[in-house]
């Protein structure tokens, strides 16, 4: 079989420790070219991957033979180089939070249904192994009726992750356009939606409270509600000092479910007859550990091409988590219940 082949749009923490290394395992991949505006940042992931380095994403787009490229920039980019990718006839992998607003998010659908390509957006939350059998148990009946969940996704910040560190773009509202909330609180948004189903009302309260010269938020705790009553709390931080929280708790009817919330069981099963199930599964990545461990997100995104398959994130999964940050916003400025369509 040919390989696909691609292109990496950025080469800054995200595209170094997953993206290229995660292409590279792939034996149906063949990097092709990667791009940034910093020419070393280009040229070094060139040399290691022995691809064309570009520093203007156009040119990298021109390329007839790449099949598809991941968006590996910072959120504003995300929908403007996702478009200009799908009508330049490529496959993208786009990373989170797939658009800056409702609208950019429903243009990159377009795009890649005009253009009859496959748009993912990365949220690697769903690969995550306690997260995935936890779905199943949820979805096989096992806890009964599920009343409510508390998810939480903090680390000390993106100072200690992005190739800028504390001069990044992820402190700038016109680069990122949202801070902690956009960064993680996105992710859980995501994840809860996959494992409970669609929410349809967000309240919120989002702070900057922790970090200095920035106009993006730090602090988030969301409040959601869905049709069937099922009500349960989001919270998201770059101010958890001293390392991550990554945990989601489900409670049900007959039992409890605690996800990545031990450091030895990634999945807790406890029920009320008594019965406690501890899993030891393989561990959630962490921005600490590099790009050690697989995400799952290219090796699917792969295959979703190849087997011309829809992938589980779609540009409209992708759109639903999107919309549940940008209630989020409008509640905290609004000080009200957001009901979402
Ligand atoms: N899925 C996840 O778990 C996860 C984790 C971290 C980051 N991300 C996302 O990945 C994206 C990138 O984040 P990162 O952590 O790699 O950031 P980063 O700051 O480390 O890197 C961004 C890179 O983009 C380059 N860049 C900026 N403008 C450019 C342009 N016009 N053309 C080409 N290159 C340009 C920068 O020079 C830099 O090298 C963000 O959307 C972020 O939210 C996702």
């Amino acid at each position: 079989m040919e390989k696909l082949k691609v292109g990496v749009i950025g080469c800054g923490s995200i595209a170094k420790h997953r993206h290229l290394p995660e292409y590279e395992m792939n034996a149906n991949v063949e990097i092709v070219a990667v791009c940034d505006i910093v020419p070393e940042r280009a040229e070094q992931m060139a040399e290691k991957y022995n691809a064309k380095a570009f520093t203007e994403y156009e040119e990298l787009l021109k390329l007839e033979e790449i099949d598809a490229v991941s968006v590996c920039l910072p959120n504003y980019l995300h929908a403007p180089v996702s478009i200009a990718a799908l009508n330049a006839g490529k496959h993208v992998l786009c990373e989170k939070p797939m658009a800056t607003s409702r609208e950019e998010a429903q243009a990159m659908i377009d795009a890649a249904k005009a253009n009859d390509k496959k748009l993912m957006i990365a949220h690697n939350q769903r690969f995550v192994e306690s997260h995935k059998l936890a779905k199943e148990i949820i979805d096989s009946g096992k806890l009964g009726k599920i009343y409510s969940f508390k998810t939480t996704f903090g680390h000390p910040g993106p100072e200690g992750w992005s190739v800028d560190g504390r001069d990044s773009w992820f402190f700038e509202k016109e680069k990122a356009f949202i801070g902690a909330l956009g960064d993680l609180g996105v992710h859980k948004a995501d994840l809860i939606r996959y494992l409970l189903g669609e929410f349809t009302e967000v309240a919120a309260f989002v702070e900057t409270n922790a970090k200095e010269n920035t106009d993006v938020d730090d602090n988030a705790v969301v409040i959601l509600r869905s049709n069937q009553g099922v009500i349960g709390q989001l919270s998201a931080s770059w101010a958890y000092v001293t390392g991550d929280d990554n945990s989601t708790i489900i409670y049900g009817e007959k039992g409890i479910l605690k996800l990545e919330a031990d450091p030895k069981y990634a999945l807790i099963e406890q029920y009320t007859n008594g019965e406690v199930k501890n899993h030891e599964l393989g561990k959630i990545q962490t921005n600490e550990e590099g790009g050690q461990t697989t995400t799952h997100v290219i090796d699917h995104f792969v295959e979703s091409i190849l087997e011309n398959k829809e992938p589980l994130i779609t540009g409209e999964e992708g759109k639903k988590s999107l919309e549940i940050i940008l209630a989020a916003l409008e509640s905290q400025e609004k000080k009200a219940v957001v009901r979402l369509q």
